[in-house]
């Protein structure tokens, strides 16, 4: 299949992706197309089946049918260091550090030598987004609070110099004041130029950082805008995302 060279491939593109666990059907065919320079959230109930499309795209979940590819390129059922070597970088739910490690050792193991086009970071960088982390350096991460965990693994993915982030549910019980600051960054990384995907609860910081959301419910796509449009469609929110 060819492209013509004035139509690029988006970034992350899934075409009518599936999923299952066991016999249980997740994914009822997902599409969702990423751009260069984009933000787009995936809103929806807990179960509506957002971190198994994240698994999906990052080769922990088995893709049933469909496919999904990243600059026009198949990555459908690679295996993840593949998928991340390809420009995938992923946060996940789990807060993943190592915990008998310290935050610098947690750090120097994410390092990345530059990739391509895609923007470079540093640990120095880290320590100037998360002052915090640098004061807690060597700290071992299993003693770190749940905030200070969640922006470890943030750095550590970052590190890898990702073209694009999935990042699900960053916020999740963390203090108001650290919900700011992962959203700053958030807004940073993507100013940078790193495309994200994110999972967001919390309807207001979605908003404010996304270019564009898509609501699941029950495995599929049920709607697909600008923030702003989604604001208007008041019966979208109600039938999908109030609690
Ligand atoms: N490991 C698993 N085994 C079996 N079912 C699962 C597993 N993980 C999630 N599910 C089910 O898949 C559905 C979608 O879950 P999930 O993708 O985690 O939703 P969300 O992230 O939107 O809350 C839910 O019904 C959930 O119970
Ligand atoms: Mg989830």
């Amino acid at each position: 299949m060819s492209t013509p060279m004035s139509t690029p491939a988006p970034l992350l593109s899934l075409r009518g992706v599936h999923a299952h666990y066991g016999k249980s059907h997740i994914l009822h065919g997902i599409d969702l197309s990423i751009g260069r320079g984009e933000v787009v959230s995936l809103l929806g109930r807990n179960g509506a089946g957002r971190s198994t499309t994240m698994k999906s795209i990052m080769g922990l979940v088995d893709v049933t049918g469909g496919s999904i590819a990243i600059e026009g390129r198949d990555i459908t059922n690679k295996r993840p260091f593949e998928i991340a070597r390809a420009g995938l970088g992923f946060v996940p739910e789990e807060r993943e550090v190592f915990a008998n490690l310290t935050v610098d050792e947690n750090l120097r193991m994410g390092e990345q030598p530059k990739r391509g086009d895609a923007p470079f970071w540093s640990v120095d960088q880290m320590f100037d987004y998360f002052p915090r982390l640098k004061e807690r350096r060597g700290t071992k991460a299993g003693n770190l609070s749940g905030g200070e965990q969640q922006m470890l693994t943030m750095c550590r993915s970052l590190l890898g110099n990702p073209k694009i982030m999935l990042i699900d549910e960053p916020t999740e019980g963390l203090a108001p004041k650290i919900v700011e600051v992962i959203a700053d960054v958030i807004r940073d990384i993507h100013k940078r130029g790193v495309s994200v995907v994110l999972v967001e609860q919390k309807l207001t910081i979605a908003l404010k950082v996304s270019t564009r959301v898509s609501v699941m419910g029950h495995g599929r796509i049920v709607f697909e805008g600008p923030p702003a449009q989604l604001h208007e469609r008041q019966d979208v929110v109600q039938e999908w995302l109030a609690v």
